[in-house]
């Protein structure tokens, strides 16, 4: 089911990125680099599987949710015009961008959390979330300071108070199906990556 209909524009452009890197100017190898990026991905794909467990809902409920369209303008867009891929691709950019997203995702994660404990709903799938999150925020750090990049620092979202159960699964679907659309962006990425900064085999 398809709850966000703009994530279709960001799916078509993962494709696009399947095709990047193949052309693009690779520095010098950076070992270190390369186990870093390598480290990041048990942290998505325990995300895929978190994600899913946040929308445990039967297939009723989740219509009735997705029909209640609610936006959480707060929550990091994922990029999708092509200008943000523009060539030579330089690591650095999609290494803070994925900082940025992460630590997003980690913020709004750690509101849930909160939202669903004060419901009296499960925390443990936004809790285990917000642990890979933080892990993976940690690894792009290493990653932007090896580069000798500086790391980004945002201003932190407000978020609002969440007063209904209802509320509280609602901002759980549009989180989840978000960070699953996050996590295929990012896996993407990280090939690119592990491409240009790991040794050819
Ligand atoms: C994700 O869930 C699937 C099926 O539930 C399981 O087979 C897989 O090992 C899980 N992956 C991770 C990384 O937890
Ligand atoms: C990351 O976030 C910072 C602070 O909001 C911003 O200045 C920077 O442009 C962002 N970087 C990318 C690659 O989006
Ligand atoms: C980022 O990494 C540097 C050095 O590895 C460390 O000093 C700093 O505390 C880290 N910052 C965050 C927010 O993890
Ligand atoms: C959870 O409850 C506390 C105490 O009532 C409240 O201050 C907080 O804003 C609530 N958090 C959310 C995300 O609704």
């Amino acid at each position: 089911m398809r709850i966000f209909p703009d994530l279709t524009s960001c799916l078509v452009l993962l494709l696009l990125l399947d095709l990047i890197g193949l052309s693009s100017s690779r520095p010098a190898h950076t070992p270190s680099l390369c186990s870093l990026i390598g480290s990041m991905v048990p942290h998505f794909d325990r995300l895929i599987n978190l994600s899913k467990k946040l929308q445990e809902l039967s297939d009723e409920d989740l219509s009735l949710i997705a029909a209640a369209e609610h936006r959480l303008d707060s929550l990091l867009e994922i990029p999708h015009t092509a200008a943000a891929f523009t060539q030579p691709l330089k690591v650095n950019e999609p290494i803070s961008q994925l900082y940025n997203l992460s630590e997003s995702y980690k913020l709004h994660m750690d509101w849930l959390k909160t939202a669903r404990e004060n419901m009296s709903l499960s925390s443990q799938p936004a809790e285990g979330a917000s642990h890979h999150l933080l892990k993976l925020t940690h690894l792009l750090n290493s990653s932007l300071h090896q580069l000798q990049e500086e790391v980004p620092q945002a201003a932190p979202p407000s978020l609002p108070p969440v007063s209904t159960a209802f509320d509280a699964l609602r901002f759980s679907v549009e989180v989840s199906e978000k960070l699953r659309v996050f996590v295929l962006f990012a896996k993407r990425w990280i090939r690119v990556l592990q491409k240009l900064s790991c040794p050819r085999r």
